[in-house]
């Protein structure tokens, strides 16, 4: 059976069952050994993955999730050589230009979140247009995380509280769960329902490391570069199979 076809059955089955998570989150892991494995340049593994963000966008359309978040940049990869860092940064633009009117025609929203300062002129020129451009769109929230740091995040919020706090417009005792979520970047989407993380690798890795208290696992084999449709439906049936008791006892 080809893939699509196979996809396309797998999402027959997660309809069938019926709860659709309505934010999946992605840890998009294993370029550089997707690269490797084919003696190719680790940029280009990088481009191959670009590939599967299609293909998991299409995926996430197709099933009526409401909100797709991708880890793409985390502030930790600032340090990789200065090459790789420019062939990511580039890929962003050339994602954008590729991809912002198919995203703005099929209804599809896309936030970028992280340290947006650091970002060449370029990227965060093509940024800025992305997010205008497809503002209006209420189908699908795309969050593309770029110079990202879950801790970091925290620090920002715990700053924001304090400088409230400092200039009297909140005191110590109004600060509670709900005033932290409020100044994270994800402030408006809900917790995930589902994270995934690509290639094995059994960390989080500073990723939404508040939002993710309760969301359900899921460790793909595959690299991130063969990821997709289908190993998307996959997750998500997985996930269908799981018990979600948020800390209660099962019913
Ligand atoms: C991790 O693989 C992946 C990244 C650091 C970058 C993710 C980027 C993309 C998928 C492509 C561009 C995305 C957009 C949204 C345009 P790794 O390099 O750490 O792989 P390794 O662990 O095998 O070395």
């Amino acid at each position: 059976m080809s893939p699509e076809k196979h996809a396309d059955e797998l999402l027959a089955r997660i309809r069938v069952h019926g709860a659709i998570p309505r934010h999946v989150a992605i840890i998009m892991d294993g370029n550089g050994r997707w690269a490797r494995e084919r003696l190719l340049p680790r940029p280009l593994g990088h481009r191959s993955g670009m590939q599967s963000v299609r293909a998991v966008v299409k995926g996430a359309l197709a099933l009526g999730v409401e909100w797709l978040s991708l880890f793409a940049f985390s502030q930790e990869n600032w340090q990789r050589p200065a090459t790789e860092v420019g062939a990511l940064m580039s890929l962003l633009e050339e994602y954008i230009a590729r991809e912002v009117d198919e995203l703005r025609e099929k209804g599809v929203r896309v936030r970028v979140l992280g340290d947006l300062e650091r970002l060449t002129p370029a990227a965060a020129a093509a940024v800025d247009r992305v997010i205008r451009d497809t503002a209006h769109n209420d189908r699908l929230t795309l969050n593309l995380f770029i110079s990202y740091g879950s801790r970091a995040e925290i620090v920002r919020a715990a700053r924001l509280l304090a400088r409230d706090v400092a200039e009297g417009r909140m005191s110590p005792d109004d600060i509670d769960e709900e005033a932290i979520a409020a100044r994270l970047y994800t402030a408006d989407c809900p917790d995930p329902d589902l994270l995934i993380r690509t290639s094995g690798e059994l960390r989080v890795s500073n990723f939404l490391l508040w939002q993710i208290a309760y969301t359900e696992l899921y460790i793909s084999d595959v690299l991130w570069p063969d990821f997709g449709r289908r190993e998307l439906y996959e997750a998500v049936l997985a996930f269908q199979g799981r018990e979600r008791r948020f800390g209660r006892v099962s019913a």
